[in-house]
């Protein structure tokens, strides 16, 4: 039988594809977005990251999601001060969620609240995404708009502590394959990683209804 951790990356290759083709995403790529939809699509994770990361350390002692937490991922601040570097100081006083980033942060909350197990489809989707593709993105993004390389703007894609990122990409995968579920438990996981994929896709579908490049 295939590891965990195999398992949920084919269940979700057909939804990762996807998302990578989604019109928001390959303008994104292609360098054909201006700074404000880039800066638009920062503030939305903005909303998801805090779901995942506010009170994330009561997560710390639970015997299924616990191992997962790890502070050297937290993108909370990093995501604040890409904002502040795009919007100004008062970066806040203009966030404002799409209702897709409302329903995902809904659902990661929901997640972290009350399974810790689904909690990790969240936690992987997300961040062992932003550790490889993310990358890519950063590259773009620094290319597009000007970045300092991996300073202000992109320091949501780079991981500072995480010194070697292959390494911990390996590590990672071993956690999953651990994790402390059983077959129908981790059923249910790989079904909440497909979910979670739903839910970015419908947040690059608002985005890209929001910034048409032929408008
Ligand atoms: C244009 C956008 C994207 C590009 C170019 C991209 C590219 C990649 C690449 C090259 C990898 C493989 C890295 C490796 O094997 O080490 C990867 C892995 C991954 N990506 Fe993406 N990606 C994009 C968008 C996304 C999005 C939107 C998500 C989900 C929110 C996502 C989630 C993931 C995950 C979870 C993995 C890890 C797969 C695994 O090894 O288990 N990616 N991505």
């Amino acid at each position: 039988m295939d590891s965990f951790s195999t398992l949920l990356r084919t269940a979700s290759h057909e939804q990762h594809v996807e998302a990578e083709n989604s019109t928001f995403m390959s303008d994104l790529l292609g360098g054909r977005l201006d700074l404000e939809a880039y800066a638009r699509y920062t503030e939305q994770l903005w909303f998801v990251y805090a779901a995942l990361e506010t009170g994330a350390d009561r997560l710390a002692a639970d015997p299924v999601a616990g191992p997962f937490v790890r502070p050297e991922l937290f993108r909370l601040s990093a995501l604040e001060r890409d904002l502040a570097h795009l919007r100004g100081t008062g970066w806040r006083a203009g966030l404002r969620a799409l209702p897709a980033t409302e329903a995902y942060a809904a659902r990661v909350r929901e997640c972290r609240e009350q399974w810790p197990a689904g909690y990790i489809a969240h936690h992987y989707t997300r961040y062992l995404g932003d550790l490889s593709g993310g990358q890519i993105i950063r590259d773009r993004a620094e290319r597009t708009w000007g970045f300092e390389r991996r300073g202000d703007g992109v320091r949501f894609y780079t991981f500072e502590e995480v010194a070697n990122p292959a390494a911990f990409k390996r590590e990672y995968r071993e956690l999953l394959d651990g994790v402390r579920a059983d077959d129908l438990e981790k059923q249910r996981i790989v079904a909440e990683c497909k979910r979670a994929f739903a839910l970015n896709t419908a947040v690059f579908r608002a985005l890209g209804e929001e910034f048409p490049l032929t408008a």
